[in-house]
């Protein structure tokens, strides 16, 4: 039985028009749709016709777009509907702060921190796929959730894995994590073949369909860097504890080791509906319209060590966490400034993981933040430099 309109779950989903946005209103709409979530508020940026759609469909309160220059045709889109319309960088933050009680946090990017720190601020639960937000804010956004009195519940698909491998009662034995890696479409190729590829290239991801930025930073493994950050401040372990395998199949999702020996891990076909359907629906398993493993077919499990020569970015994640301070901050800024010039075609491949490095070290000297404001210093500082970085390669290549 529907449950009444009083009793529907309250959700909103900052980036619905990206990949975990869509999947995540596939899965609304696989338990129940319009009859069993209010959809409070629905943000995008440059798709308005997706995020017009979704509105409607949805019944959502409020649609929202990032791109200011936006408003009249969003607004054209959705009149008549009696859903209210924004855009801006405030209407984001106002979107996040429509009373719903989870929030997914799907905006790519560091865009994606101030309007979920408004959700976290208000107390609702967040399902946190974008991890630039921990990478970024670290313990001051977990401490935001923690104020909020809302739950953090992850939606990587390693950290669901970590989080659903973890016994509550048994946090004392764990002894490491173990974060799986598919090695991306070049974990084969030598430096010399991977200098001269294109953002078209390096997005064909062989097994997850996923948007451009995490697509990218799966080849490079930057995505990976941040995933080793996000787990950090996640499941509160040492650096120490944090390793990374190579699985090229996607299957083992993540994995969890024991003092005792012990390792539980987490399998499924790589579907992100998985992990979000576990976030929207925690504690329970909602029943999913998703593909099931079938081990026969499957036959084997591979992994392999990362190679830390061949992709540095693992390498800058280890030394952003020994350093600590605003320096995975700083990674993670110089790297998406890096990976813009990389897809407007005005860097390599390779000078992504370079200006990354070349911006951590130049800022060692810099304290840490301590407030957000000293992290959004952080973030900006680091992003002038690595343009500035962007603007003399360009100008000697
Ligand atoms: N895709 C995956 O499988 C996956 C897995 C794990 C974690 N994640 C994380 O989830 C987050 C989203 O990834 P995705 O792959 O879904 O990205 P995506 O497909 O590129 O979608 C990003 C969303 O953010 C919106 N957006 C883009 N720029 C924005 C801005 N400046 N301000 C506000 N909104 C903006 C996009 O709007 P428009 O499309 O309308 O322009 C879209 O709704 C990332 O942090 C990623 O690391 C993704």
């Amino acid at each position: 039985m529907a449950p009444s309109e009083a009793n529907r779950r309250r959700v909103t989903i900052l980036g619905s028009t990206g990949s975990i946005g869509t999947s995540t209103l596939d899965v609304i709409e696989q338990l129940g749709g319009r009859d069993a979530f209010e959809v409070a508020a629905l943000t995008g940026s440059g798709n308005i016709a997706l995020l017009a759609e979704q509105a409607r469909k949805f019944g959502a309160g409020l649609a929202v777009t990032a791109d200011e220059g936006r408003y009249e045709e969003l607004k054209q889109a959705l009149a008549g509907t009696g859903i209210a319309v924004g855009a801006g960088r405030s209407a984001l933050m106002e979107a996040a702060a429509v009373p719903s009680d989870w929030v997914m946090a799907a905006i790519v990017g560091t865009a994606g921190l101030g309007p979920t720190l408004a959700a976290a601020r208000r107390g609702a639960d967040i399902a946190l796929a974008n991890k630039e937000c921990l990478v970024t804010a670290g313990d001051l956004f977990v401490q935001a959730v923690a104020a909020g009195g809302g739950r953090l519940i992850p939606v990587d698909s390693e950290h669901s894995a970590i989080f659903q491998a973890l016994e509550d009662d048994q946090r004392h034995a764990v002894e490491r994590i173990v974060l799986t890696a598919s090695g991306g479409p070049f974990r084969t190729w030598s430096r010399e073949q991977m200098a001269g590829v294109t953002a078209a290239v390096a997005r064909a991801h062989p097994n997850w369909s996923m948007g451009l930025k995490v697509s990218i930073g799966s080849a490079s493994m930057f995505n990976k860097a941040l995933e080793m950050i996000e787990a950090k401040h996640l499941f509160d372990v040492r650096p120490d504890q944090i390793e990374v395998i190579v699985h090229p199949q996607s299957i083992v999702h993540s994995m969890v080791g024991y003092r005792d020996g012990s390792v539980l891990a987490q399998l499924g076909c790589p579907d992100m509906r998985t992990a979000i359907g576990y976030a929207l629906t925690y504690p329970d398993r909602p029943e999913l319209n998703v593909e099931r493993l079938d081990f026969a077919k499957l036959a084997r499990l591979d992994f392999e060590a990362p190679d830390e020569v061949r992709f540095p970015a693992l390498r800058l994640a280890r030394t952003a966490l020994e350093r600590g301070g605003i320096q995975s901050a700083v990674m993670n800024a110089a790297e998406e400034t890096a990976f813009h010039a990389f897809c407007d075609g005005r860097i390599g491949f390779l000078n992504m993981a370079d200006i990354a490095e070349q911006v951590m070290d130049d800022m060692t000297g810099f304290g840490p933040a301590l407030t957000m404001d000293e992290v959004f210093a952080a973030d900006a500082e680091a992003r002038r430099r690595a343009a500035e970085i962007v603007a003399k390669k360009e100008m000697a290549a």
